[in-house]
């Protein structure tokens, strides 16, 4: 059969896009979150907390991580502002948001 480039560039699309995620991929943390959360996060923008300040960061990461994940996944509204779920990013997977508090984390303990 003889297959066109628009068929060809249609199947290497469909064939990139439709890769499954491996679980051994590597999900970096520092990635996601300079994409997605640095934009409030780095300085407070909309009153969000700054990564670094540990004095800051210190009741909240005494929550525990899974409560912190779960204020990132569903969102939640606090003393000092609105976290909105993913930060507003609903394409984020349950894993990249892990990673990115966990980032958060390292760098603010
Ligand atoms: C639109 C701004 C905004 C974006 C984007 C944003 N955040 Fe937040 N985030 C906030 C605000 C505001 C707070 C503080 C809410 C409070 O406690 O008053 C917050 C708080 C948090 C907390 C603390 C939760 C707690 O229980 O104390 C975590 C963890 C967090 N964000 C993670 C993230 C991650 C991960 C991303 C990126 C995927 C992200 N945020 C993106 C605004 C944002």
């Amino acid at each position: 059969m003889k297959i066109d480039w628009i068929t060809y560039i249609l199947l290497c699309l469909v064939a990139i896009s439709c890769r499954p995620q491996t679980s051994s991929q590597q999900i970096d943390g520092q990635t996601i979150y300079s994409k997605y959360c640095a934009n409030c996060h780095d300085t407070g923008f909309q009153n969000a907390q700054v990564i670094g300040d540990k004095a800051g960061w210190q009741s909240r990461i005494a929550q525990g991580f899974e409560v912190l994940v779960s204020h990132s996944i569903d969102g939640y509204m606090g003393a000092l502002g609105y976290m909105p779920p993913r930060g507003g990013h609903f394409g984020l997977s349950d894993r990249e948001i892990r990673a990115a508090v966990q980032y958060i984390i390292q760098q603010s303990q």
